[in-house]
């Protein structure tokens, strides 16, 4: 399955599929990529047969390759020089290749440092994660975490084309599967009732890994994700409707601490979760829209904020939430639900009328 993203400078293709690295050097060729040399930038958790696999449709002559441990740590500016050490000693031209197998992290990473390579080197991005595969992979979004926080560092610059392999999935632990699946539920609540209604119904299927339905799962959810980027590139609006539920989100992780007991996706669930009662409560949601929507968060079994936090750290979550790039005037954005597929966007709260909210969630 494939589409297209239209930017404003150029377009680019998404390519959706089973066992895509084993003809990746067709894939290229027929999307008009005309490098002369390749740098393979790949996550040190992707198995080796799959590296192998691509490696193979390659001259030994023409790819480098090069093994990073990716982690929120490591996704910084030092990586990012050693990644451009190797372009310069190489002697890469702008017209030469940059491909990244990895997950979101590798994707960021690599992206940034092909944006800045003599100003834009060309990018293919294989994503490796299924977050990536149907979130971080489309839209642009480049960057490193610095002092000053998460992905603080970074810019706007398209690949020139992006493949999703699913075979990459099968060695993903299912709570990385999870981490995607929110992202997933989050483009079908913003946009697709339908969507939304068959992920009701196969989600666990999906998680499974039944191919079919994962394909098609990922394949709707980059449609989503591309039609909202191509309307609003640079976020100016419309494309705050894909912050559904992470307002709430990143103040989970960052009370949590960033640690394992809490990834982003199952943040993002939780934020969704709170979003979907916050708007309940405030008589902005359609009953039965909540009830559809509580009722599959309640199956996924991310609906207990207790599970994670004590009431004393509602104070640390507010002050999180504060923080937020999207707020005005110290009051608190969020994005909310009218309905399946109808968000609010531009709604502000004061801290104190989200800290009453939370203080029934956690107690
Ligand atoms: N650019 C954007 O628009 C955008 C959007 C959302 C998130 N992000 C960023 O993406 C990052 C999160 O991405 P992620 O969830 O993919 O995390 P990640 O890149 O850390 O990958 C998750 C884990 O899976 C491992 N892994 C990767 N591929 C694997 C495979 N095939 N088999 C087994 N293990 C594998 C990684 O080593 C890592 O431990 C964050 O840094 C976030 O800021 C960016
Ligand atoms: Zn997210």
């Amino acid at each position: 399955m494939k589409l297209k993203v239209k930017t404003n400078k150029n377009s680019y293709s998404v390519i959706v599929g089973k066992n895509l690295c084993s003809k990746i050097d067709k894939i290229i060729f027929k999307e008009g990529i005309r490098s002369q040399k390749f740098l393979l930038i790949y996550d040190s958790k992707v198995p080796t047969q799959m590296i192998k696999s691509i490696l193979r449709r390659f001259n030994k002559k023409e790819i480098e390759k090069k093994k990073i441990v990716f982690n929120e740590k490591s996704k910084n500016l030092k990586t990012v020089s050693s990644i451009i050490k190797i372009l310069e000693e190489k002697n890469f031209s702008r017209n030469d290749c940059l491909i990244s197998v990895g997950g979101g992290i590798c994707g960021d990473v690599s992206g940034f440092a092909s944006s800045i390579f003599k100003r834009g080197l060309n990018f293919i991005n294989l994503p490796t994660t299924l977050l990536s595969q149907v979130d971080s992979s489309i839209g642009g979004k480049t960057g490193i975490n610095s002092l000053s926080g998460k992905n603080m560092i970074g810019s706007f610059y398209q690949p020139s084309l992006v493949i999703s392999d699913i075979n990459f999935l099968k060695s993903l632990p299912r709570k990385e599967m999870i981490c995607g699946y929110a992202e997933i539920l989050k483009h079908s609540l913003i946009k697709n009732e339908i969507f939304f209604k068959f992920l009701k119904r196969n989600f666990i299927k999906i998680l499974n890994h039944n191919h079919k339905l994962l394909e098609r799962a990922i394949y709707k959810s980059c449609i989503i994700k591309k039609e909202v980027v191509e309307k609003d590139e640079k976020e100016k609006n419309i494309r705050k409707v894909l912050n559904l539920g992470h307002t709430f989100a990143h103040a989970y992780e960052a009370t949590i601490g960033y640690n394992k007991r809490l990834n982003h996706g199952e943040a993002v669930l939780l934020g969704i979760m709170s979003a979907v009662e916050f708007s309940h409560q405030k008589n902005i949601l359609k009953k039965d829209d909540y009830k559809q929507i509580h009722d599959h968060l309640k199956k996924l079994n991310y609906y207990n904020l207790n599970r994670y936090f004590k009431s004393n750290d509602i104070s640390k979550i507010i002050f999180y939430m504060k923080q937020d790039k999207k707020n005005k005037d110290n009051k608190i954005n969020l994005i909310l639900l009218k309905g399946i597929a109808k968000p609010l966007l531009n709604k502000s709260f004061k801290g104190n009328s989200i800290k009453s909210f939370l203080k029934n969630l956690i107690y």
